[in-house]
């Protein structure tokens, strides 16, 4: 195996030298990358459907942090879960009153907006600990009918720059999926990038009896924008394995916009085609997939929970509106939830729990995951590190 050195940022400390692994490739070549097992911070994190949550309050785990979303009137509010008494969860807690959660062990009493202490229900109005403590609490967003939070210091960034920009400047019609899974986010991120997969374990996917999915060959990737594009170039290996070179015989990937090929795009959807979304296949972070269709695209946001679990947040999208919107959202309803985003992407699902790695000893293809992790090496960002940060 042939270790790689990282490159010294300037300034930085010098990189601390490193057994070489004993066999194949290890994720000691990407540190960053190693070290995210939690995922990155300062981002903006869908979280779960904007509809569900309610007055009673609802646990959810994001980077390792526990948190207990609630809805305050017209506002999605998020803290920190954890009752700074003692312990336990506020998701467990009552609302005695409006604007406000009471622990359910002793009553300590937080306002929802800034989790400031405001009353203790078993200490008297008097309380002398009022006000002097307060619980983390969460930037907290809608769109697209999906609530987003921010992980991350100082004040956030506006929520548009995590969500693509197609989805803020045109009208569209959408249907989607979100659950947990089993398997680490940077699993479930790679597996969606992963080119050798797509011609392989989809394979026996239903959804290749309604679509047609490509084969092709000698992939590379290219920036575009905040955006890793694999980019299909040639097919130029007529499959001779069982099955395989019936997967696909029409080639509209190939006319997928792409930066360095403008014009090349006669197949597609003119209203995607005017939008010039870069190739078929592409990912930005922190670990959001998309998968352009002539007609629809794909996203799948991988956002890490814990170590062990990834939510999977998949939505489907055509950009139209009127009775054409109509028959995509009944399409959606009937059998596409069922089709892709349940039986297509659990098999991605299933991967994504079993794999072991690493090590690893990677192949022509995985060109992908490689790609991948350097545009992760080379960009600034912050790991989380949660367990240390939060108790206190
Ligand atoms: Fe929450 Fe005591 S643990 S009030």
């Amino acid at each position: 195996a042939v270790a790689r050195r990282r490159p010294r940022r300037a300034g930085g400390p010098a990189p601390a030298a490193k057994t070489p692994a004993p066999a194949g490739q290890d994720w000691s070549s990407w540190p960053t990358y190693n070290d995210a097992t939690l995922g990155f911070r300062d981002f903006w994190y869908p979280v779960q459907w904007a509809r569900r949550i309610g007055s009673k309050p609802m646990p959810i785990t994001l980077l390792g942090e526990k948190i207990v979303l609630i809805r305050d009137g017209d506002t999605v509010r998020a803290l920190h879960d954890r009752c700074p008494h003692r312990g336990v969860p506020l998701s467990l807690g009552r609302r005695e009153f409006e604007g406000s959660i009471s622990c359910a062990y002793h009553g300590w009493t937080f306002d929802l907006k800034d989790g400031r202490l405001g009353a203790v229900l078993t200490d008297g109005p008097e309380s002398p600990i009022c006000g002097k403590i307060s619980v983390r609490t969460y930037p907290v967003r809608e769109r697209l009918g999906l609530v987003w939070v921010y992980i991350g210091d100082g004040d956030p960034p506006p929520v548009e720059r995590d969500i693509p920009a197609e989805l803020t400047e045109n009208a569209f019609v959408m249907g989607g999926r979100t659950d947990v899974r089993k398997g680490n986010w940077r699993f479930a991120a790679e597996n969606g990038f992963d080119e050798g997969h797509a011609k392989y374990l989809h394979n026996t996917a239903l959804w290749r009896l309604f679509k047609v999915m490509p084969a092709w060959n000698m992939t590379r990737v290219i920036e575009s924008g905040s955006w890793l594009i694999r980019v299909q170039d040639e097919v130029h290996w007529e499959a001779d394995y069982p099955g395989y070179g019936t997967w696909s015989n029409k080639r509209w990937w190939k006319r997928m916009p792409l930066p360095d090929h403008p014009g090349k795009s006669a197949d597609v959807n003119p209203v995607i085609k005017k939008m010039n979304i870069p190739g078929f296949v592409s990912i930005r972070l922190p670990g959001l997939l998309r998968v352009a269709y002539p007609h629809f695209i794909h996203y799948e946001w991988y956002v890490p929970v814990d170590a062990d679990h990834v939510r999977y947040v998949q939505i489907m999208v055509r950009f139209e509106d009127g009775p054409k919107a109509a028959v995509f959202k009944a399409k959606y309803l009937s059998w596409i939830r069922w089709l892709f985003h349940g039986q297509f992407t659990g098999q991605d699902a299933w991967m994504v729990d079993v794999m072991d790695a690493p090590p690893e000893k990677l192949y022509r293809p995985d060109l992908s995951l490689t790609a991948w992790r350097r545009h992760i090496e080379k960009s600034d960002l912050k790991v989380q590190h949660a367990r240390g940060r939060l108790e206190r």
